[in-house]
């Protein structure tokens, strides 16, 4: 594999176990707020963040090639408000996508077609992924601040009812 291609597969990584462990901590601080359906859909996108990393790991492993895995920084702990804490997935998962793009592009110049192969799946993931965080956002500016509206969204993500949000991690960690 080209060692470009290499390093910016491996650098990618961060930035899925980054959303993994703060989509972790956002359910933690989502759960002690009394927001369980909340938490959970946190919980469920931190495991399928996991299964991301994973499957980059794999495809290096499969070409004989290492993975390097990388430090992550402490999540925060709180956050100032549920819509922040939206913004900042949605923040995050737009980061993924140009990663995405990046290595694409990087496949492509070096004819890598496995490897190109291989980010078709998360090309594909991210506008799930950035559809969903944009769906949830979105209900939370609508909910405003009060306590029945937010009430409302929870109960939604709790029955999965809202786009990209499902009740159950799916097979293979679309999250
Ligand atoms: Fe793996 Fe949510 O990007």
């Amino acid at each position: 594999m080209n060692s470009e291609l290499l390093k910016g597969l491996n650098e990618h990584l961060k930035l899925e176990f980054r959303a993994a462990h703060e989509y972790l901590a956002m359910s933690v601080w989502l759960s002690v707020n009394d927001l369980p359906g909340f938490s959970t859909w946190m919980k469920q996108q931190s495991a399928g963040e996991l299964t991301h990393a994973q499957r980059i790991m794999d495809h290096l492993v499969d070409r004989d090639e290492q993975p390097v895995l990388p430090a992550i920084p402490a999540p925060p702990k709180t956050w100032k408000s549920l819509e922040a804490l939206c913004q900042h997935v949605l923040k995050n998962e737009r980061e993924v996508t140009a990663s995405i793009n990046e290595l694409c592009a990087a496949a492509d110049k070096t004819k890598d077609r496995a490897a190109a192969v291989m980010l078709q799946w998360f090309v594909t993931e991210q506008i799930e992924e950035e559809a969903a965080a944009r769906a949830v956002l979105g209900r939370i500016r609508l909910a405003g601040s009060t306590g029945v509206g937010v009430l409302m969204v929870d109960q939604e993500l709790a029955s999965g009812s809202v786009p990209g949000a499902p009740a159950e991690p799916p097979a293979g960690g679309s999250a």
